[in-house]
């Protein structure tokens, strides 16, 4: 006889509900108890109460499968066949490879260190089983309207954790005798500490979930591993931590990175001689704190959350534009909230539904190149992605205006957060004018944004802010307007110098210009291509070709950080307070995670080499700021490369040109970079130019 109706909705209401009928694993059910909803993110579990929990979890699935059994003294495999469960069976295999019977706390305590590999293999199944919805930047929401038919005696709707929640609490609020698998997922609750956030407990309660815990040898053990915790004094920071080397002035001053001005080479040659912490001391400045390196990435991905932030280091430039809050400066759940506001305006499939325009803008853009015709690099790179990202996301024109509105940016950048010039340089006359720029941007965004004129138009990042800001004042307030309205034609300087970037490789490389020409032809054969055109098979060469340019030629190569909560990483621990240069695209010139990493390959990126497939390949941030329009960025980056290589060859001028780079504040070719337009492959026909219906 099915028990339901627990706060999850009766099987059958919603018809079109996904149906769960199989069990989810003990470390599955878990997870999804851990997960908040209101950030995206796990409830902070301490790391080594959270271990013996997933491995408590681990075990007693395999006891619930029979694989195992426990009694006060041992835990013995009683069948060790393989359960199929990638979580669960090399547990299996070390308990029954063990010649020795060993208690339950033992292995608890001595499995504790799987525990990461074991949550992220979690984490994967349950996205496969679309039970948990991945976002970027690293959030996790329960996929929702999911119907669970007779599992574990229960029926009902709702997400798996309200499932599994209304499950627990039968078993709390009456006294019912649990059967083993509640049993126990009461006990991992129980040892993450993680009720509290769930119920409101009085003593009454608490004295019902110890009694429970108490009825099961796993979850004791798991409490006494807890409990007795003799591996936390070894994970005492002042015990390990090691002192932070500093770097020698001299030998940053003979890198010769620093001289052609490429900051990730240069972080990785100091990592390479200091390891993966390293503080510099520039004349007249604070020290600088700088993370780089695989592992030091991968830390900030996962755990940067939770240690460190960003408000402080963005406050400063922010307020240059009166704003407070915006989408990078902010931390936590509100930040989640904003980020999963705006995703739709970042998306590839938003600019997938406006490719028309953009073969329009950039068909139109080239007509006026000429062949012996030599162009700056920076500049027309970024005119021409203004040209098309302006009427895209804010539907208008700007190019006009976009010198001025780029060149106060990188000055207000440069000053008030790169601090590579004084403050005041952001108020000479020149300056104050180009800060006009910024007015006339929003007077003219406003005023084509009345809801008569945006009828029946495709939806732009302009509407989407408009309409938080209308929905939720206190999220997007009008103060922030003119930061978050003017953001992303300032982001566009970036597209455009990972366009010059890429004109660059393409023009010093002519094969590879011809193998991107060749993809282009067929592409645009019959017509402009539709967007499901640009499969991964169609633009396999442009699409590796940008991966790598994104690699060797990384447009943020650092981020920073302000330390919230002390950590220790790779054995350095670095105190509350202090601000931290995540220097993430050093381990694109790392040797062991990029062979030979000077070399421009784009065959890296095939299978089984895979090289980007990892923490060392973060051209686009780490963690949960990561550029929330990366794959939008990938396509655009890709499908102007193509049209560029369709209609023109273009060299390097001076052919023996040296790349050198402009670092500050983002890096961009120097400005002597030109291009000169050897060639004209096809007519941009008036027809294409006006582009398609
Ligand atoms: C190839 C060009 C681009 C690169 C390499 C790039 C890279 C990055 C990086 C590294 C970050 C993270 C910064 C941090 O962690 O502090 C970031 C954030 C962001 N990017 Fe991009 N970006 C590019 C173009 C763009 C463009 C054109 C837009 C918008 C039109 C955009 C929208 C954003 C947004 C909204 C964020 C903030 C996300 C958040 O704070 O949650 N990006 N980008």
């Amino acid at each position: 006889m099915p028990r339901g109706g627990l706060g999850v909705r009766e099987a059958g209401a919603m018809a079109d509900a996904a149906v769960t009928a199989q069990p989810l694993s003990l470390p599955e059910e878990l997870v999804l108890v851990l997960l908040n909803e209101q950030t995206g993110y796990f409830h902070q579990v301490p790391g080594w109460d959270l271990n013996c929990a997933v491995i408590g979890a681990v075990l007693a699935e395999l006891s619930l499968q029979s694989r195992v059994d426990t009694d006060m003294e041992s835990l013995t495999v009683v069948d060790r066949t393989e359960t199929g469960d990638p979580a669960l069976d090399p547990i299996l295999k070390d308990i029954a490879d063990e010649p020795v019977q060993r208690s339950t706390r033992y292995w608890i305590e001595r499995l504790a260190l799987h525990a990461e590999s074991i949550i992220d293999r979690t984490l994967d199944h349950l996205v496969e089983l679309e039970i948990l919805e991945h976002h970027d930047g690293d959030y996790w929401t329960l996929a929702r309207n999911r119907r669970y038919a007779d599992l574990y005696g229960y029926s009902g709707e709702g997400t798996a954790g309200q499932f599994i929640k209304a499950r627990i609490s039968e078993v709390l609020f009456t006294d019912a005798i649990p059967d083993p698998r509640e049993l126990i997922v009461i006990c991992l609750v129980h040892t993450c500490d993680v009720f509290r956030f769930i119920y409101e407990l009085d003593e009454e309660m608490e004295e019902r979930i110890k009694f429970i815990c108490n009825l099961d040898q796993i979850g004791r053990s798991m409490a006494d591993a807890v409990e007795h915790n003799i591996a936390s004094p070894l994970l005492r920071r002042s015990a390990l931590s090691k002192q932070i080397p500093r770097v020698a002035l001299h030998r940053l001053l003979r890198s010769p990175h620093l001289r052609t001005g490429n900051l990730p080479a240069l972080f990785a040659d100091l990592a390479e001689q200091y390891g993966p912490v390293f503080e510099l001391r520039p004349p007249f400045r604070p020290p600088m704190l700088f993370l780089a390196g695989a592992r030091t990435n991968r830390w900030v991905h996962r755990n940067g959350r939770l240690h460190l932030r960003s408000r402080d280091y963005f406050a400063d430039f922010e307020k240059i534009y009166g704003a407070s809050g915006v989408l990078p400066s902010l931390d936590g759940a509100d930040h989640f909230r904003l980020r999963r506001a705006m995703s739709p305006a970042y998306s590839r499939g938003r600019l997938e539904g406006r490719l028309d325009q953009v073969y329009a803008q950039a068909r139109e853009f080239m007509a006026s190149w000429t062949v012996g015709e030599t162009l700056p690099a920076t500049r027309t790179c970024r005119r021409m992605i203004n040209a098309q990202i302006s009427p895209l996301s804010v539907s208008v024109d700007t190019q006009d205006i976009i010198d001025d509105l780029m060149a106060y940016k990188e000055r207000a950048l440069n000053t008030h957060i790169a601090k590579v010039l004084p403050k005041f340089m952001l108020n000479t006359p020149g300056m104050k004018r180009r800060a006009k720029a910024v007015d006339a941007l929003l007077e003219r965004v406003q005023s084509v944004h009345t809801p008569a004129q945006r009828a029946g138009c495709p939806r732009n990042l302009a509407d989407d802010l408009l309409s938080l800001h209308a929905s939720d004042p206190q999220l997007v307030p009008e103060s922030n307007l003119r930061f978050a309205l003017s953001a992303a034609l300032i982001a566009s300087v970036y597209l455009g110098d990972a366009l010059s970037f890429s004109v660059y490789a393409m023009a010093s490389r002519p094969a590879l210009h011809e193998r991107i020409r060749s993809e282009a032809d067929v592409l645009f054969e019959d017509g402009d291509p539709e967007a499901e055109d640009f499969s991964p098979s169609n633009i396999d060469v442009t699409q590796r070709f940008v991966t790598e340019c994104l690699r060797m030629y990384p447009i943020v190569p650092m981020s920073m950080r302000d330390v919230m909560n002390s950590f220790v990483v790779e054995g350095y621990e670095i105190p509350v307070g202090k601000r931290v240069y995540i220097a993430q695209t050093a381990t694109h010139f790392m040797d062991d995670v990029f062979p030979d990493p000077f070399s421009f390959d784009i065959d890296r990126y095939r299978p089984p080499r895979s090289e980007h497939l990892g923490p060392g390949y973060a051209p686009y941030g780490l963690g949960t700021h990561r550029c929330l329009g990366s794959r939008w960025m990938d396509l655009q980056l890709a499908v102007n490369l193509l049209m560029i290589a369709r209609y023109f060859t273009l060299e390097v001028s001076p052919a023996n040109h040296d790349l050198r780079f402009s670092p500050f504040p983002s890096m961009k070719p120097s400005r002597k970079l030109k291009f000169r337009i050897a060639a004209q492959k096809r007519e941009l026909s008036a027809g294409q130019l006006a582009g398609r219906k």
